[in-house]
């Protein structure tokens, strides 16, 4: 009976089903192989591209082989490849194959992680994930967590859980904080007058007694202080701010601690980092995201939250039409810890990665990236004449001037090495002064990768703007 039913929902036959699936499967294996033959980003225009894979709505059928290969040849190779081991700018993913396998098995077989009963497989593969990375990163038992698709959500799945247990107030960030949690709080509703950004000290840290102040001073006015957020890696240097400091401070003023982890966390897996992040384990809540420096394919952003119940206490819901396919006592309806509900299961990908390397390996993967950095710096050192160092190596991330090159000269040095291809990096600024930046993340990079990026970055003409 089976049998006679169609393998696809819109009658595609079995025949050509596995021969698409095998195709992609090679045409992916052979990325991997020759990747680093492969430009690290490429950009086409949108009208080139429109011209290329639009038109008006397909109405008839046309062959699916020749459609994947469409996909391949044109849509593929438009973007940054943050698998490339040339490719440092802003935060690489160089996902591991486990991880690739663990998404592709979850999306053939269409999972979800949503209610317990809706799920149960699922959602014990991400309870368990989720306790693997608590144990590795050192947070108490009884911390719970989400997995969501990114940094930005799980830095405002955390602030939500912040503000159900300690209500509204002022919340504290600093310069150097990323982006998206000023954003996060203010879609959240919150007012701008309520976030404090401090300026960081020259290692582009917190400094902690102009935060205690701050704080003291808002309460002066009758304020409410009731957040203060840590960076354990930022963006731009990979500075972490002094994190026990920070710890103590949130409780002896009852406030909640928010680390963001997002890119740097992941580095506490290895002595070296553990050292530099000391302190990240006493976060209320903590943000990883594994599609940075875990090793996973988008999407995966981890939040970690040490309070048992408090991301349902900012999330749980139980609907009548959901009552059917709720969990008991001991388990689990993820959809009650984030504004997902119907949710792709995320973690098998991790689930598979851990089980085939171990955290030893994987461990080594994110050394190499903090070493791979330190020998960046070094060759940044041994040209003066060329380059200025500006931030030492610092959980995979370096940063540094040009001699003698303004910010447009920067700016046009990584739009011309992006135009090429061959590797790409970012420039940001620190300070005011303008910087070239590698973030090293990708144990494949090799020291010819990093020379060959210095070289053709000193090659180039600069006008001193
Ligand atoms: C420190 C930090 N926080 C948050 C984010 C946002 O993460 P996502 O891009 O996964 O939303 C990033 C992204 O680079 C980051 O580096």
């Amino acid at each position: 009976m089976i049998n006679s039913r169609a393998a696809d929902t819109l009658g595609m036959d079995e025949a050509q089903m596995r021969a698409l699936g095998h195709q992609m499967v090679e045409m992916v294996i052979d990325h991997l192989v020759g990747r680093s033959g492969e430009p690290a980003i490429e950009v086409t225009s949108r009208a080139r591209l429109e011209a290329l894979i639009g038109g008006p709505v397909p109405q008839d059928p046309s062959d699916a082989g020749a459609a994947l290969a469409q996909l391949r040849a044109h849509v593929i190779p438009n973007q940054q490849h943050g698998d490339h081991p040339r490719y440092f700018a802003r935060v690489p993913s160089p996902a591991a194959f486990t991880g690739i396998l663990g998404d592709w098995l979850g999306t053939g077989f269409n999972t979800i992680a949503t209610s317990w009963v809706g799920g149960s497989g699922p959602a014990v593969t991400e309870l368990i994930v989720i306790d693997w990375l608590r144990q590795a990163l050192g947070m108490p038992e009884g911390t719970q967590g989400i997995i969501v698709s990114g940094g930005s959500l799980a830095n405002f799945t955390a602030f939500a859980a912040a503000f159900a247990a300690k209500g509204r107030g002022i919340v504290y960030m600093n310069d150097q904080t990323h982006s998206s949690l000023k954003r996060n709080l203010t879609a959240a509703g919150l007012d701008s007058s309520d976030i404090r950004m401090l300026p960081t000290n020259d290692r582009q840290e917190y400094d902690l007694a102009d935060l205690q102040a701050a704080i003291a001073e808002d309460r002066a006015r009758g304020l409410k202080p009731v957040m203060i957020i840590g960076n354990a890696g930022t963006t731009n240097t990979g500075a972490v701010d002094p994190l026990p400091g920070l710890a103590a401070l949130a409780r002896a003023e009852d406030m909640w601690l928010h680390i963001d982890g997002a890119y740097g966390g992941p580095a506490a897996l290895t002595a070296q980092g553990a050292e530099a992040l000391a302190g990240m384990e006493l976060a209320d809540s903590l943000v990883i995201d594994p599609h940075k420096w875990l090793f996973q394919p988008y999407d995966c952003g981890v939040v970690l939250v040490r309070h048992p119940g408090a991301l349902e206490r900012a999330f749980a819901m139980s609907p009548e039409y959901l009552k059917d396919v709720m969990g008991g006592e001991d388990e689990v309806d993820l959809f009650n810890r984030s504004l997902e509900l119907s949710r792709k299961t995320r973690a098998l990908k991790l689930w598979l990665t851990f089980k085939t390397h171990g955290l030893t390996r994987i461990a080594a993967a994110v050394q190499a990236g903090i070493e791979i950095a330190e020998r960046a710096e070094a060759m940044v050192r041994a040209e003066p004449e060329a380059w200025e160092l500006v931030t030492k190596a610092k959980l995979g991330i370096v940063t540094f001037a040009r001699v003698g090159a303004g910010a447009k000269d920067h700016a046009r040095l990584v739009a011309n090495l992006t135009a090429e291809g061959w590797a790409t990096l970012s420039s940001t600024s620190i300070k005011g002064r303008s910087v070239l930046r590698l973030c090293t993340l990708n144990p494949l990079t090799s020291d010819d990768d990093l020379r060959g990026t210095l070289e053709r970055l000193a090659a180039m003409k600069i006008t001193g703007e």
